[in-house]
């Protein structure tokens, strides 16, 4: 019975993380997102030169590897079409693994 404090502490510290892995801290994901040049082309929900988040949310909407994919999007800056022409997309800025998964899970929760 020495071991049973010990197993119920791994699984409240697992449960913490599991909470704190879906849970968003908005303000930061805002200012990384406003630092980054990003809202010159989106909103949360109206349509600019690219999508609303709300809808790239939808369009994501249940898929298993849509952080995955946004975070490559974010760090690769393929190239896109803005008014007819090709660019490069914005790269997001910041090296933090951790704060550009936290600006995905913002994007992919409006
Ligand atoms: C010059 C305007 C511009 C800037 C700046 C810009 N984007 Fe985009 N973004 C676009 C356009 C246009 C698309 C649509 C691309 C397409 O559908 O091929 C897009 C697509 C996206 C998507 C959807 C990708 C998908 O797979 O559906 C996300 C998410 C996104 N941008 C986030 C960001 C973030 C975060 C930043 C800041 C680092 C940013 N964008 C900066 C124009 C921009």
């Amino acid at each position: 019975m020495k071991n049973t404090k010990y197993a119920v502490g791994v699984v409240l510290g697992m449960l913490a993380g599991a909470v704190q892995a879906q849970s968003v801290d908005v303000p930061a994901a805002e200012a990384l997102l406003k630092k980054s040049g990003c809202m010159k082309c989106h909103s949360v929900s109206a349509e600019k030169e690219g999508p609303a988040f709300k809808k790239t949310a939808a369009k994501y909407k249940g898929q298993a590897d849509a952080a995955a994919k946004l975070q490559t999007h974010l760090m690769s800056g393929p190239t896109i079409k803005v008014d007819g022409k090709e660019e490069r997309h914005d790269i997001i800025k910041s090296k933090d693994d951790r704060e550009i998964k936290n600006a995905v899970a913002y994007i992919l929760s409006r």
